[in-house]
């Protein structure tokens, strides 16, 4: 294996519709998906698509959806050796709204997620050890998290952190041991506490973790692309314009598919191009893992026109 993602499934519940119901109502949604997701799973799908050898260390919980999680993960070439089963618990679970506008609001219930602890991290070392590459999100118990970026270190393999869903008490003398840390911009505003909304002022909120001691910063900013930025170097990467249908699990595309670059060829400014394009196409399909493409049908997005 060259990639590990330590992190979380869950089971995506996609209502699209443009009104939630008030309390005491019942409205009625025009159409609904089930799918499989969670920012870990995600990732790693995205990357295994791309031709990625990847493990996940995960845990499922002790339920109907279960099977199926692992069962897709498998198919899409992810080893599942160290996906366990958390007894008594329910697997996680994704209830995700999406409007017309193809905008995400995504509620998530951790379940199995939370009982993936160090003792985990143990059970999967020698695989881990042979690992280039770990990819971390906050999906599960953050004493898990700074255990595998410890253990990272330990071993020399690189680690990518993306801070998702955003966790204000997040310990940045974590975030500073990773050689990567990939917040989106409402990440970066709930971690830094300061304004987003113009590309000036990510970049200042940026610098303000920069100076912290982060080594590399890239922050994914949707439509409005991405930004790597390290010591006093800005660079900045535009997003692939497309018609949107469901930017749900976009960010994981991104991420998977740069993660699966820089083992490849560690060149970061391409491989931000390139996850940049990856994250475009699966917009363009609804759901999350079901919308990323494989390295067969990226091309083609690549070559269209
Ligand atoms: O980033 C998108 C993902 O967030 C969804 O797949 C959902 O499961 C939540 O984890
Ligand atoms: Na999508």
């Amino acid at each position: 294996m060259t990639i590990a993602v330590i992190g979380s499934n869950m089971v995506d519940l996609i209502t699209y519709t443009n009104s939630l119901p008030k309390a005491g109502e019942t409205l009625e949604a025009p159409d609904f998906a089930i799918g499989c997701g969670g920012k870990g799973a995600n990732q790693a799908v995205a990357a295994a698509k791309m031709g990625g050898n990847v493990m996940m260390v995960s845990k499922v919980g002790d339920d109907l959806f279960a099977p199926n999680t692992v069962a897709n993960l498998q198919q899409q070439g992810v080893d599942t050796r160290f996906v366990t089963t958390a007894p008594g618990t329910s697997s996680g679970v994704a209830p995700i709204f999406v409007d017309d506008q193809s905008q995400n609001r995504i509620l998530i219930i951790k379940g199995a997620n939370q009982q993936l602890k160090p003792a985990d991290i143990d059970d999967a070392a020698e695989a881990l050890k042979a690992c280039q590459l770990i990819i971390l999100q906050l999906e599960i118990p953050l004493e898990t998290v700074y255990y595998a970026i410890d253990f990272a270190r330990q071993h020399q393999i690189t680690v990518i952190l993306n801070p998702a869903p955003a966790v204000a008490t997040l310990d940045i003398d974590y975030a500073c041991k990773c050689d990567f840390f990939m917040p989106n911009e409402t990440e970066l505003e709930i971690l830094t506490g300061l304004p987003v909304s113009s590309d000036e002022e990510v970049i200042l909120a940026g610098q303000s973790l920069l100076k912290r001691g982060l080594k590399n910063l890239i922050i994914t900013l949707g439509s409005r692309g991405s930004v790597w930025m390290s010591g006093d170097e800005i660079h900045r990467v535009a997003a692939t314009p497309v018609q949107a249908v469901d930017t749900s699990g976009a960010g994981d595309a991104f991420i998977g598919c740069f993660a699966y670059l820089l083992v490849e060829t560690g060149d970061v400014a391409a491989a931000m191009t390139q996850a940049s394009a990856y994250a475009a196409c699966s917009v363009t399909g609804r759901g999350t893992q079901r919308a990323y493409p494989d390295a067969e049908s990226f091309q083609r997005f690549l070559n269209r026109n």
